[in-house]
């Protein structure tokens, strides 16, 4: 099959359905009348180390005032999130928290998730989600039909039970990440490789 993207009404399929397993940000935001807001991005991914940043990319939302979801809304609005990373154990909640509720509720109590405080932001991070990154606003990008949200990451928390020896494990972690529509893959089976000098 060859595709010309001009002539497909859409390229997110195929788009979706080959860059996989796509991580997960499951996004913390606290919208300016305090109302804290929970959503899973998948169009996810670290940006730089130093400084450290990560991007995640909400489609525009034409049906809303500004044309955006409320997670960007909120970040251009206060100039911060949190991303918080998706395992196993909160796969189930955070679908959950990919509703679209009324104004004013929030996915933190429609899924029964515990709000934790962050130490360098407002919006609280989810207290289920053992790794959790505290963001400033670095740059919002307009890419078409999309907003890539660039954020620097001011505060690292991790679980315990998710480390060895004082570091990240990731084989304790167990992130999950989405394939395509429902589908998502668990990073249970894994292999090693060595990298050629
Ligand atoms: C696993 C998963 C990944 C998602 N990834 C994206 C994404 O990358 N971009 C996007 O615009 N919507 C994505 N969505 C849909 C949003 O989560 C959904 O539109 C949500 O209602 C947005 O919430 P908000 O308006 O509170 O920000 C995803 C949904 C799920 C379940």
């Amino acid at each position: 099959m060859e595709i010309d993207p001009d002539e497909v009404p859409s390229l997110y399929r195929t788009l979706a359905g080959a860059v996989v397993p796509r991580p997960i940000a499951w996004v913390s935001t606290t919208d300016p009348d305090g109302v804290d807001n929970l959503a899973p991005y998948s169009f996810f991914n670290v940006v730089a180390i130093d400084p450290p940043t990560v991007m995640f990319a909400p489609v525009d939302d034409d049906g809303s005032p500004e044309g955006l979801k409320d997670t960007p809304r909120n970040v251009r609005a206060t100039g911060e999130f949190v991303v918080n990373v998706v395992t196993e154990s909160v796969a189930e909640a955070m679908n959950e928290t990919a509703a679209t509720l009324p104004a004013g509720e929030s996915e933190f109590d429609r899924a029964d998730l515990t709000r934790a405080d962050s130490r360098t932001v407002t919006p609280p991070r989810v207290a289920e989600s053992p790794v959790a990154f505290e963001c400033s606003l670095s740059e919002m990008v307009d890419v078409g039909g999309s907003t890539m949200v660039l954020g620097e990451v001011e505060w690292v928390h991790v679980a315990d039970e998710v480390t060895t020896d004082g570091k990240l494990d990731v084989e304790k972690l167990d992130a999950v990440g989405r394939l395509s529509g429902s589908l998502y893959a668990t990073t249970a089976d894994r292999f090693s490789l060595e990298r050629p000098p």
